[in-house]
């Protein structure tokens, strides 16, 4: 059952009924200013850091599980009768409702007794503030005299003590009210530079900031007692919990329709101007008051939402297809590539999922992400790779987190997850093969943010290598430390105690347990420094990167073969995990994935048999599940995998971010038709026929759906913020269209599904458009290329050194 469609020429996703299984969500804002926007309007809004700058409220796991947000309510002041026209909060039954979550901006309609409400939020581009644009329509054959009230509560910016330390908070909370506009100040007076505004571009029949002023004891959202008598109590927030409420009168004749602009914003003042008359304790808000008369005219807005609607086609115009099924196309061309953007900004902090006050930039999952977004925003992704470096360690590993508004490492988690300096190689690789930009090699980047600690990029990526090479256990293989990329896979962890953080907890002391995937990872990444190094390092340093990773590989076979597939670790007392002889979790989907990936047993049919092992244990028409069989117990040397029911989340769920993995190994192993299926099981427009198993979002992927043992199977969690959106991108476009950018130039390699004839591309590569034509002559993944009509040697397009700025590419595959 679908619950809304896609407008695929508008690029939206349109739903068509407000009580969707689970909120169905949209990010505004793409630089500073974000806000999460549920199909109701919920959600919040913060100033780059979900946790430390957070504008507005929003209570975690509440009931109903979307409540709070930007709400407006229109009143009937005839009757008396009110709505919200997004549904939320009053939950009347409205007439043709819709809601339109498009390219960072959504538009909910509704009709409710004549009266058509439509409202756009967005955020401009170079702003930090966001607009609500309302369109009011009377359709009635009489006048109609309306109240307009909106509403939103502030949150006293660091969201984890907004949410816990009410012994303060219920004393410190202030606002100033001048001319209608709403201003935030909590602990303006002392040290904060930065403050929040609420304006509204028609004049106020009155307002509200005390929030039991506007609702009124012992009432909720859902019937605020100052909408109920049609009046404002102009209240003055001091303490307690301030809010935002404007109360507009608008008379409207049959037919008639008026704009209502309310504006939301974040300001900072420099520090020795913050007061307005200097010594005084009110804001100064000369700096501001600009900006905020600026957005209340539509003309303003509507020209920032035109630049907004140019900058998505701008970044989406990098890559568009036209192949043969529309849930690829509409996935490629915009949604799967937007959800990357988002992981972009969000990594994984704030979701409906993420609450935004625990994690911040996550170091293996940022440097993925970046797989997915670095042909976009290749700028951008340079600056994310310095940050992210610069939380690595002089050890050679790394923070495994760090927070966006100070960009310092997180010491309550620390490092020691093994794998996560090898995923820098493998994000600066990527960067440096989109962009053909070797300068980034030779930035300068601290360790630790240490100024003077300073070194060559490169070096830090020799110390990646050197980091793994320096901690191999008893079978040569890589030791995991806290874990490997399966965060609950914590071998060194020996957990009795409720409550200890399976992340941070060590009991063991590391020398024993050992990483199949770290492995792989390794394998891969020493080969990617390799090519790297050939063209830029030392002499014969090549030639060793390649002699590790070779000697890995050795190891990974002999060590980490079980017979039918690769195994996935060994224990802290040495026992395999991931075997035959295990009595459950034999099989795991990660080591199956990276080895191919890696290149490991693809030369003497080792990869197609675990392929197979995978096709045999693991897959279900859902997706793949991440092993078999699920733990039915909780296992002290494993930790948090088995801390799970069965079926869920890392203990044999469908944890999306693996199954691009196993897409990617059956193009490598040749088999398109295997690949492709794979992606269709979990591609979420494929899923939308199933939405009310599904629950997520169908524009969006989840970062998992449950797995065959869950009472659940097919039920999507977590959606939006995942690296499976940057690595099924990646699955789709480079290796299944096989449109793929290497260092010498853009590989054309397909490995197609056998019914495709083929499939068109543009694809804008250093500078250059590359019209692609791929067409299927014969049944095999051979590639012969013509570029502007001339005949190739190899499938790799380079870079014309003419001036040409766009060329025709001809590949037959056959
Ligand atoms: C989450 C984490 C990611 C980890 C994965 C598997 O997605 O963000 O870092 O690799 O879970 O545990
Ligand atoms: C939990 C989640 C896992 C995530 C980790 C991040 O363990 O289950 O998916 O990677 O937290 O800290």
């Amino acid at each position: 059952m679908r619950l809304g469609h896609f407008d695929d020429q508008a690029r939206e996703y349109v739903i068509t009924r407000p009580d969707t299984p689970l909120p169905w969500v949209n990010y505004l804002g793409s630089e500073a200013y974000f806000g999460i926007i549920s199909n109701t309007a919920g959600g919040y809004s913060f100033y780059r850091d979900a946790r430390l700058r957070r504008l507005t409220r929003h209570r975690y796991n509440n009931a109903p599980l979307d409540n709070g947000g930007r709400y407006l309510y229109v009143r009937d002041d005839a009757g008396g009768e009110y709505w919200s026209p997004t549904w939320q909060p009053t939950r009347r039954s409205l007439e043709n409702y819709s809601c339109r979550h498009g390219l960072n901006y959504t538009t909910i309609q509704s009709t409710y007794k004549g009266v058509t409400v439509r409202t756009r939020y967005f955020v401009p581009l170079g702003e930090t503030l966001e607009v609500w644009q309302a369109e009011i329509t009377n359709g009635r054959t009489q006048a109609a005299s309306l109240s307009l009230f909106s509403a939103i509560e502030f949150c006293l910016w660091d969201a984890l003590d907004d949410a816990t330390n009410y012994q303060r908070n219920y004393s410190t909370g202030q606002v100033e009210i001048v001319e209608g506009v709403i201003y935030h100040k909590t602990e303006y007076r002392e040290r904060r530079d930065h403050f929040a505004y609420f304006a509204c571009s028609e004049p106020l029949a009155g307002y509200d900031t005390q929030r039991e002023a506007f609702l009124g004891p012992y009432r909720g959202w859902s019937e605020p007692a100052a909408v109920e008598r049609g009046e404002s109590g102009n209240s003055l927030a001091h303490g307690w919990q301030p809010v935002g409420s404007h109360h507009v009168r608008l008379t409207l004749a049959p037919g008639e329709t008026r704009t209502v602009i309310f504006v939301l914003g974040y300001h900072e003042n420099p520090k020795d101007d913050k007061f307005d008359p200097p010594g005084s304790q009110t804001v100064n808000k000369r700096t501001v008051k600009p900006l905020i008369a600026r957005h209340l005219q539509p003309a303003t807005v509507e020209a920032a939402f035109q630049g907004l609607r140019e900058y998505w086609r701008g970044l989406l115009d990098n890559l568009q297809v036209q192949t043969p099924d529309p849930h690829t196309d509409r996935m490629v061309n915009v949604w799967n590539a937007y959800q990357c953007m988002i992981t972009f900004n969000m990594s994984r902090s704030a979701s409906y999922f993420e609450s935004g006050i625990g994690r911040g930039m996550g170091f293996r999952d940022s440097n993925q992400d970046l797989l997915g977004f670095v042909h976009m925003i290749p700028d951008r992704a340079r600056e994310r790779i310095l940050d992210l470096a610069a939380t690595h360690l002089e050890t050679g590993g790394a923070y495994h987190q760090y927070q966006p508004l100070t960009k310092r490492g997180n010491n309550d988690i620390g490092g020691n997850f093994n794998d996560d300096p090898l995923w820098l190689i493998l994000g600066v690789s990527a960067y440096i093969k989109e962009t053909g930009d070797w300068s980034i090699l030779d930035e300068r980047v601290p360790y630790d943010n240490q100024p003077g600690s300073e070194t060559p990029l490169y070096e830090h990526l020799q110390r990646c290598v050197r980091y793994t090479l320096d901690r191999l256990g008893p079978h040569g293989l890589p030791l995991i430390g806290r874990a490997d990329w399966n965060d609950c896979l914590n071998l060194n962890c020996f957990s009795d105690t409720p409550g200890q953080s399976f992340q941070t907890t060590t009991n063991k002391d590391g020398k024993v347990a050992e990483s199949v995937f770290i492995a792989g990872l390794f394998v891969l990444a020493a080969k990617e420094l390799a090519d790297v190094a050939d063209r830029r390092g030392p002499a014969g340093e090549a030639r060793r990167y390649r002699d590790a990773a070779s000697r890995m590989e050795a190891t990974t076979l002999q060590q980490g073969w079980d017979g039918d597939w690769f195994r996935r670790a060994y224990d802290d007392s040495g026992q395999p995990v991931g075997s035959k002889e295990c009595e459950e979790g034999k099989i795991f989907i990660e080591p199956q994935g990276i080895c191919i990936m890696a290149g490991i047993g693809v030369g003497d049919g080792r990869a197609l048999k675990s392929l197979d092992s995978v096709k045999e244990h693991l897959a279900t028409p859902h997706g793949i599940v991440l092993q078999q069989p699920a733990y039915s117990r909780y296992y002290l040397q494993l930790g948090e995998i088995s801390s799970y029911p069965p079926g869920y989340k890392e203990n044999a769920g469908i944890f999306c971010h693996t199954n691009p993995w196993i897409m990617i190994a059956e193009a490598i192993a040749g088999r398109g038709d295997a690949a492709y299926d794979y992606y269709m099981r979990i591609n979420p427009s494929a899923r939308e026929a199933v939405s009310e198993l599904h629950r997520c979002e169908p524009y969006v992927y989840a970062q998992m759906i449950a797995g065959r043992d869950a009472a659940t199977h097919g039920e999507a969690k977590n959606s939006w913020l995942t690296g499976t959106a940057a690595w099924n991108y990646v699955a789709i476009t480079q290796w299944i269209l096989g449109i793929r950018p290497t260092l010498d130039g853009l590989q054309i390699a397909p490995v197609l599904p056998g019914a495709w004839p083929g499939f068109s591309a543009t694809r804008r590569f250093r500078g250059v458009t590359c019209h692609i034509t791929v067409e299927r002559t014969g049944p095999g993944n051979s590639v012969e290329l013509t570029v502007d009509g001339v005949p190739q040697t190899g499938d790799v397009v380079s870079v014309p050194g003419d001036g040409r700025t766009d060329v025709k590419v001809r590949a037959r595959v056959s």
